[in-house]
């Protein structure tokens, strides 16, 4: 055969389609959501940590890169790592940007915004009106004054222009998710009687003399994108719905922009500016699909998409760009991996908000990820292959475990894990089993797959003791043996009727009749608790602190909560389970009254402790060439596992 380029063809070709936005062509239908990574330096300054992640990005193969929201005013920014471009100080690290990520022929965009309004922490931020800040704190909005508002403009005029002559390849207006802009677009916040308020024209002004003067600065075909929110999913209360949405972008559209990036929610429904697992995938789809419908420009949309679901997409025409915020954080090569025809080897976003905007709100972290701890230290925890070749053994097949063996390998050291099981994932691969953690399945196929890649033995239905012989023939001992179910001395626990939360997850015949009694409302109660109210049964939740799962991620609680409502899960906090009979569970009351909760079938699920004693006792055989990690060291989420088998397996040398 003659020699030559290999054709590639697969079942992915058509997110490969070239798209124009303006007289910008985009290489493929994958872009990557902005996304504040507070990586920004003083004075909102591109650091090199900044430039190397997106960079990471765009030699993954993303078509246009959506950078941070950047300020384009001082006074505007909530203080912290945000970026700004109005500082000519910053100017030499963002051109540095622009051409790293030219370097790989993907396009960047630079969101300008003109900040949260609202949505912010001043004292009295600035909105459309004088309408009560978000946070239900009693804060009061100060009302822009005309000066302000042109003030503003002026300077998306003249941060448009150093945009453009920096070298960025579109601008994205941010008016998105209730924040200031679209605090003037919508009545529910704009109450103004001025040209700015009042009619759906005056509301829109703002808008559109932004708009006018980004064009102004950057000239015809230039792309201009608009992002909006086009359904806040509060159904009641004058916020905005689908149908309003339609008659905005349509004007919006007649107003010059290019593209339109739709999602949905505002604060009061965050979880759907950040769409959680309960959510499932491609969530915002149908509303970005009518989007379409009602104008000729490029829709782009995002929302929990999947390899899968970025193809059907595109491929049925309902939008015509996927961008992917998390998907994008947790494997910078997604969109390569499938130009190469590899779906396996896409690292799943478990969409658990934990590492990336959870920490992101937190007053001190930056943009980090549960299944990548590489975010922002794309070249600091670069995986480098080991001078000298390890043997190495990884005990447990949990998350720790799956991702020691997986750096370790990487590195170059030949590693075999023992577990006991005849699975691998440990207690993730039991929460994979639920119909709203599809992802938490899918990252332990894809820890599968790697491991397979990369020549990893698996050794199952073994279970190691600090005695086992094998452990005396390897160079470093990686210890992950996880945490075991917390038994409390509470009457009846082994009776019949009472099925561990974990086996159940495995075997749902254990479960009987139609009556449920979850005792323990931690996330995995809860969780399960959901699933069997979701398959039509009758479900309570027993759980002695006075709030469910305490240390899940607010936003997340924010689903979990109205599905539980919505499937009529009985929650009883603040009572204690005494016992459990033949009938039900016997419970003490907020008042300390006795009452007995029916039930056919009760769930334990009373959390997990770690593995200590069998850990510390490998650890004292093999003192100088041991590690522990994982749930036997602290009782963690996903995220804190990841991080320590990362840390464990990319560390052997
Ligand atoms: C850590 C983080 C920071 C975000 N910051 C912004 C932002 O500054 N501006 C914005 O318009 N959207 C922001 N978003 C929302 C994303 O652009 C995107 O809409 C959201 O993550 C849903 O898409 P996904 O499911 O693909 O992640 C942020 C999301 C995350 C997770
Ligand atoms: S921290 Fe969780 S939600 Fe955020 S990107 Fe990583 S896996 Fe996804």
């Amino acid at each position: 055969m003659k020699k030559g380029v290999r054709k590639l063809v697969n079942r992915y070709k058509s997110l490969f389609e070239p798209i124009m936005i303006g007289n910008m062509e985009v290489k493929n239908r994958i872009a990557m959501a902005p996304m504040t990574t507070m990586t920004a330096g003083l004075g909102g300054t591109v650091t090199q940590e900044g430039i190397d992640y997106y960079t990471e990005r765009a030699r993954g193969g993303t078509g246009m890169i959506v950078m941070d929201t950047t300020f384009t005013m001082e006074k505007m920014t909530y203080g912290g790592n945000y970026y700004r471009i109005d500082n000519p100080e910053g100017w030499i690290a963002l051109s540095d940007l622009v051409d790293s990520v030219h370097r790989y022929d993907a396009r960047i965009c630079i969101p300008l915004t003109p900040g949260p309004g609202r949505n912010g922490g001043a004292v009295s931020p600035d909105s459309a009106s004088e309408v009560e800040a978000f946070g239900g704190d009693g804060r009061i909005c100060h009302a822009m004054t005309i000066e302000e508002i042109k003030e503003v403009i002026e300077s998306f005029r003249q941060c448009a222009a150093t945009a453009k002559m920096i070298g960025f390849d579109a601008i994205q207006i941010h008016a998105h998710g209730g924040y200031l802009l679209d605090q003037f677009m919508s009545p529910v916040w704009n109450k103004r009687t001025d040209q700015y308020g009042g009619s759906f024209e005056n509301r829109m002004r703002f808008a559109v003399e932004l708009i006018d003067a980004v064009r102004s600065a950057v000239g015809e075909g230039y792309p201009i994108i608009y992002r909006l929110s086009i359904n806040h999913e509060v159904p009641e209360g004058g916020f905005r719905s689908l149908a309003d949405s339609i008659d905005i972008i349509k004007y919006l559209e007649k107003a010059g922009v290019n593209a339109l990036d739709v999602d949905l929610g505002c604060y009061e429904t965050m979880d759907y500016i950040f769409p959680t697992t309960y959510m499932g995938d491609a969530v915002m789809l149908r509303d970005a699909a009518e989007a379409k419908k009602a104008v000729s420009i490029p829709i782009i949309n995002c929302g929990n998409y999947t390899p899968d679901t970025a193809l059907e997409a595109i491929e049925s025409s309902m939008i015509d760009i996927v961008s992917l915020g998390r998907g994008l954080v947790a494997d910078p090569f997604f969109t390569n991996k499938l130009r190469l025809g590899k779906p396996e080897d896409v690292r799943p976003c478990i969409r658990c908000n934990e590492y990336c905007i959870n920490r992101i709100y937190s007053p001190v972290k930056s943009l980090s990820c549960a299944v990548n701890p590489q975010v922002g230290h794309e070249k600091r925890y670069e995986l480098v292959v080991a001078k000298e070749k390890k043997r190495v053994a990884v005990i447990g097949a949990g998350p720790a475990g799956l991702e020691a063996a997986r750096t370790a390998a990487e590195c170059g050291h030949e590693v075999t894990i023992y577990e006991k099981n005849d699975y691998i994932g440990g207690q993730a691969a039991g929460a994979g089993t639920q119909p709203f953690k599809t992802q938490i399945k899918n990252l332990i196929n894809w820890f599968d797959a790697q491991l397979k890649k990369a020549r990893v033995t698996i050794k199952y239905n073994q279970e190691v003791r600090h005695d086992f012989p094998e452990l005396a023939d390897y160079d470093e001992i990686i210890v992950a043996v996880g945490a075991n179910t917390f038994t409390p001395p509470i009457l009846g626990l082994n009776n019949a009727n009472v099925v561990d939360v974990l086996e159940a997850h495995f075997n749902h015949d254990l479960i009987k009749g139609d009556t449920i009694v979850v005792c323990g409302g931690g996330l995995s109660g809860c969780d399960m608790a959901l699933e069997l109210a979701m398959a039509g049964k009758h479900v309570s939740i027993i759980e002695m602190l006075d709030t469910l799962a305490p240390n899940l991620v607010p936003i997340n609680m924010i689903t979990l909560q109205k599905m539980l409502k919505e499937h009529h899960v009985e929650v009883y906090t603040k009572h204690v389970v005494k016992s459990i009979s033949d009938t039900g569970v016997i419970v003490e009351t907020p008042n300390k009254d006795t009452i007995e909760l029916k039930a056919n079938t009760v769930i334990a699920a009373f959390g997990t402790k770690p593995n200590t004693s069998e850990a510390k006792a490998i650890r004292t055989d093999y003192m100088l060439n041991s590690r522990i990690i994982g749930d036997c060291q602290q009782v963690g989420n996903i995220g804190s596992a990841v991080r320590s088998g990362f840390y464990a397996g990319s560390s052997v040398m």
